[in-house]
Formats: structure tokens, C-alpha cells, sequence
């Protein structure tokens, strides 16, 4: 901002950003060893060629801890005063994962705790983390977005088994000015749950704990209608980009960079068609990761940065999932230095 300009609305940053994921890789080859699927299906239906699966005991503390420490790092190791972890696979059902990250990090003595929007996690993870800071609560807040799917995918269902990998990505919050680089906002979030049967895990909640029974029907695991939750993301995505859009007094063309929820190749393409943004505008790294819930955006956001965005380009957040809910957000790119 130079002199002269006018100094805009306090608001929340980005600071830092880093992302973890398992060194062990899935291929579709591996799973089509145990599964009624092929290499050739998974692709051309939602173009997944591989996916990376956390080993037995790794637990969304240990993805989230790495791609909390390396975003701390890209920042220089600030104080922070808030751990908000996004994710609906945590370590256990009680207590929140959060305070251990913290523990874990070095950060102990502040406010930590969980947020569970499924796949719109980091982006409703921004939202509240970014609300900490803009407000006082906090000075500094790390957002994580991380998710062992595999750990609540039946293995045995080839309708979600193929889909999903496991990961974790962070960004390190503090305060600026709007317009600054990192300047996050404004927001577009949402939720329906009259389709929350769409995808959900029915046992092991409040409603129907976990029992022998519960476990010898598969219930402990994720459900879903793929069609329609399908359905629901492209629509809802487009729907989402286009009223936040118009509230910020944007068209897409003002817009470089679109970064959604990384679900389905296609359903990438179905909403940057809609929107009308150029593919060459468009982040897509379902390819390597699968769907990783929470870190499926900040792992997209780190690709961005490897290809050398530059700092205040606009990009487009979107993403949506169990709930169902849904965000779009608005970024300004920070200056992160070299990827
Ligand atoms: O993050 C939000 C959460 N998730 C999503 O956004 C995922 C949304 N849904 C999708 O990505 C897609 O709907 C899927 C990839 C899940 C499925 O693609 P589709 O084009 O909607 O396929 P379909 O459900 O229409 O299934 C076509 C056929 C079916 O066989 P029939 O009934 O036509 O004989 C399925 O049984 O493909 C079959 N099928 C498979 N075949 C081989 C389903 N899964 C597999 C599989 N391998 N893994």
C-alpha cells in the first residue's frame, strides 16, 4: 500500500503456511488389488491416480503437528496465542486434538480447540481463526486443516474407499489491513442440514453409540450418495463463488486464481466451467492426494505457491462437504518468500 492510499479495515492475515502428508503412496493399482475397482475407473470418474495413506498408529495430531511446525517456521517462528484445528478425524472423540497440537508445538498456554466442518473445514477454520484475530481475542492464530480419512473409510467400500487420502495443511494468522498481502475476506458460508444423510458415519455419536452391533454392520464408517453429494458440490460451489463475488463487487475475470475443494477432478472442471474461469486458472492436485477433507485446500494452496504465485493476486477459496456446509472465501496471496 503506498502513501496516499487509504488505510483499510483492520483484518485478519496470512503469515505462514505449511503442509505434511504420509510418506506412504496408495496407487489405484493397490487398492484394485482388494477391491472390485481399477486404475481405469478411479481415473476417468475422478481423476485420482494415487493417494497418501498414513501408517497404523499415525494419528491427525502427528500430520497436523508437521504441517503446523513447518507454517510457524515460514513465519518465522511468531508467538501464537490460538490453535484451531479443522477436521472431522480427530485423535479421539474427547478430548478436541487441538490442545495436544498445541502441547506438541510448543504452544500450551493459549485457546486451542477443534472445528468440524468436514471438507469446508479450513475454510470455515478461516473464518474463525481469522475472527479471533481481526477481533483481539487473539494476537496470532494457527490454523490446521488435517484429516486421516482413511481411518473412517470402510476398506472394503469401493464407493468411498478410492477416494479419500490423508494429509494435513497449515497457515499461521495474524493482523493486517484489507488489501494487504494475506488479507483474508470476504466470506460466503453455508449450511443444509436436511441432506446431512448424504454423507455421514451413523455410529459412534451421541445417537447410536459405538457397540458390537454397530461395528458388525460397518456403521463406523463414512457413508455417502455419491451422485448427489456430486450433485450438491458443483451447485453448491458455483452458487457460493457467485454470491460472494457480487457481494465483493468482483466478476470472475478480477479473480486469479481459483482454488476449491480437491473431491473429484470432475467436479473441478463442472465449477470452473460454470464460473467461467480459465483452466489455466484453476489448482487441481486430486490427482496425488485424493480427497483429504480439511488439508485438501491448504495442499492446494502450497502447489500454488510452488508454482510462483505472486504476492496479492486474488484467489478464490470455495469448498463443500458433509453437513452439508459449504464456504467461499476471498485471499489476497502473501508474500511467503521462495517455495
Ligand atoms: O468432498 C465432498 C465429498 N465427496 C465428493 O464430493 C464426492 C462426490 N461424488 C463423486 O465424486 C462421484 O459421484 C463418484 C466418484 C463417487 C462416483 O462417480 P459417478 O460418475 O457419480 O459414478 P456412479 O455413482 O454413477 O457409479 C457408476 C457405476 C456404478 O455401477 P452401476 O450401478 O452403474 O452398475 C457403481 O457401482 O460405477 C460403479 N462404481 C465403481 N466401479 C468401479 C462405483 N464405485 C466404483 C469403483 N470402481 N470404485
Amino acid at each position: 500500500m503506498g502513501a496516499g492510499d487509504p488505510v483499510g479495515r483492520m483484518t485478519a492475515v496470512i503469515q505462514g503456511l505449511g503442509t505434511s502428508v504420509p510418506a506412504q503412496v496408495v496407487t489405484n493399482d493397490d487398492l484394485a488389488r482388494t477391491l472390485d475397482t481399477s486404475d481405469a475407473w478411479i481415473r476417468s470418474r475422478t481423476g485420482i491416480v494415487q493417494r497418501h495413506v498414513a501408517e497404523p498408529g499415525v494419528a491427525t495430531s502427528d500430520l497436523a503437528v508437521e504441517a503446523g511446525a513447518a507454517a510457524l517456521k515460514s513465519a518465522d517462528n511468531p508467538e501464537v496465542d490460538a490453535v484451531v484445528l479443522a477436521t472431522m478425524t480427530p485423535d479421539r472423540p474427547c478430548p478436541a486434538t487441538a490442545p495436544t497440537v498445541a502441547t506438541r508445538l510448543g504452544l500450551a498456554s493459549g485457546m486451542a480447540f477443534d472445528v468440524n466442518a468436514a471438507c469446508s473445514g479450513f475454510v470455515y477454520g478461516l473464518a474463525v481463526a481469522g475472527g479471533l484475530v481481526s477481533s483481539g481475542v487473539a494476537e496470532r492464530a494457527l490454523l490446521v486443516g488435517a484429516d486421516v480419512m482413511t481411518r473412517v473409510v470402510d476398506p472394503a467400500d469401493r464407493n468411498t474407499a478410492v477416494l479419500f487420502g490423508d494429509g494435513a495443511g497449515a497457515v499461521v494468522i495474524g493482523r493486517g489491513n484489507e488489501g494487504d498481502d494475506g488479507a483474508i475476506g470476504p466470506f460466503d458460508l453455508g449450511g443444509n442440514g436436511e441432506l446431512g444423510d448424504l454423507l455421514h458415519i451413523p455410529a459412534g455419536g451421541s445417537r447410536r453409540p459405538a457397540d458390537e452391533d454397530t461395528v458388525a454392520e460397518r456403521d463406523h464408517f463414512l457413508r455417502m450418495d455419491g451422485k448427489e453429494v456430486y450433485r450438491q458440490a458443483v451447485a453448491g460451489m458455483v452458487v457460493s463463488c457467485a454470491r460472494l463475488l457480487a457481494a465483493a463487487g468482483l466478476d470472475i475475470d478480477d479473480v486469479d486464481h481459483l482454488v476449491a475443494h480437491q473431491a473429484n477432478a470432475r467436479i473441478l472442471a463442472a465449477v470452473g466451467d460454470r464460473l467461467g474461469l480459465a483452466e489455466q486458472r484453476r489448482v487441481c492436485n486430486v490427482d496425488r492426494y485424493g480427497n483429504t477433507t480439511a488439508a485438501s485446500i491448504p495442499l492446494a494452496l502450497a502447489d500454488l505457491h510452488r508454482q510462483g504465485v505472486r504476492p496479492g493476486a486474488r484467489i478464490l477459496l470455495t469448498a463443500f462437504g458433509a453437513g452439508l456446509s459449504w464456504g467461499s472465501v476471498l485471499v489476497r496471496w502473501p508474500d511467503l518468500g521462495r517455495p
